[in-house]
């Protein structure tokens, strides 16, 4: 039953130029750097849309003609055909769905190419089409259906579009699901099993009606008749960011602050979504800042340049982080002002670099994939 996607090339295709060009602009002074930056920006005029996620530090956002969740910058991508090049200020993942969502002529650029997820890499075709075969030697393949996360390779949004599949964001998680039970009574969701989970569990499915898929061992650790009976099988993956919030941070900010709201992302563990006042994906958590009334009291569990950003444009509301550890995305972190500048004087200069190419058949199949979960929203 195997499908012939692990035969397909590497999705991805990468252009760089050598390091030591790189190396001048690190050790530019910051103001100088804004300034090309600004410079190159404004001769690129309209042929150039730098896309920026929330996550990002604000000495990179500031350049972003629009800044967004995973969602909203995929949506957005999808709709701007006519620019010629797209910097992605972002992780990998997201220069590929940008690449995938739009026409062949527009050039898609990852400023750094080591800003990579390390979610995403949780997951790998191989490993999922091994778990795959395996689930086929106990139950009839008809009846599942895979959905991935946006955070994820784009061979692994092939996969699913190929088997009638879908992609999904932490917007539409739950949109996502319903689509999929609608149609098989299983779902194979990855990489990220807390979002599967948490989603689930607010569409009334218990945990009982789940298992885990550790990809390290046969059938994924779990027993045949287990697997035979779930809905759910979440790929055991996580946000190593989301991971760092953990009960008692709620725990003690409850009864330091009685009044205060728990406000998270649902990356984080069950158990911390359990004891939130209010789940949703950053453009809800900014939304819910944003409409919040004045005085009103947040402890939010989420990437820590979010938070940081959410308490300078708010300062009329109190907001603390919901940790007493550092979680940021290192990886986002890695887009910063050198390798921007870098990236954007070298488009002007008519050279591209770092571009994201994801090759057929695997557009293709993940395009599928991603069309299906722009249309269920
Ligand atoms: P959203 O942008 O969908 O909220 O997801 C957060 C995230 O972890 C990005 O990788
Ligand atoms: Fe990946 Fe977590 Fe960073 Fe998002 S915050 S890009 S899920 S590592």
């Amino acid at each position: 039953m195997g499908i012939s996607l692990s035969l397909l090339e590497r999705a991805t295709v990468s252009e760089k130029l050598p390091a030591s060009e790189l190396a001048l602009y690190r050790v530019m002074p910051q103001q100088e750097l804004v300034e090309r930056c600004w410079l190159a920006k404004r001769r690129l005029g309209q042929e150039l849309l730098i896309l920026g996620h929330h996550y990002q530090q604000d000495e990179v956002i500031q350049f972003a003609d629009l800044r967004g969740d995973s969602y909203k910058l995929s949506s957005e991508a999808a709709k701007r055909a006519e620019c010629r090049y797209i910097v992605f200020c972002g992780v990998h993942f997201m220069a590929e769905t940008a690449d995938i969502l739009t026409p062949p002529e527009v050039v898609v650029i990852l400023p750094d190419l080591a800003a990579g997820c390390s979610m995403a890499d949780m997951a790998d075709l191989d490993s999922v089409e091994s778990c795959w075969e395996q689930l086929g030697e106990l139950i009839d393949l008809n009846d599942i259906l895979p959905i991935t996360y946006i955070n994820s390779s784009a061979d692994l949004k092939a996969f699913c579009g190929k088997l009638g599949g879908l992609v999904c964001t932490s917007s539409n998680a739950r949109a996502a699901l319903a689509w999929g039970f609608a149609r098989r009574s299983k779902i194979l969701f990855f990489p990220d099993q807390h979002l599967g989970r948490n989603t689930a569990r607010r569409m009334g499915i218990s945990v009982e009606e789940m298992c885990v898929w550790d990809p390290e061992l046969p059938f994924g650790g779990n027993e045949p008749a287990q697997l035979q009976r779930c809905r759910l099988i979440l790929w055991k993956g996580h946000c190593s960011v989301h991971q760092m919030f953990k009960p008692q941070h709620v725990a003690w900010f409850r009864k330091q602050y009685p009044d205060i709201k728990i406000l998270v992302h649902p990356e984080c563990m069950m158990e911390v979504v359990d004891q939130a006042d209010l789940v949703g994906s950053t453009e809800f958590i900014i939304k819910t800042i944003r409409e919040a009334p004045p005085g009103s009291r947040w402890a939010i569990g989420t990437e820590l340049h979010l938070v940081n950003r959410l308490k300078k444009e708010h300062p009329d509301k109190e907001i603390h982080f919901l940790s007493n550890m550092v979680c940021m995305c290192a990886t986002m972190y890695r887009i910063d002002l050198p390798h921007l500048c870098w990236a954007l004087e070298n488009l002007v200069a008519g050279r591209i670099v770092n571009q994201i190419i994801v090759r057929e058949p695997i557009r293709t199949w993940a395009r599928l994939a991603l069309e299906r979960m722009l249309e269920i929203r």
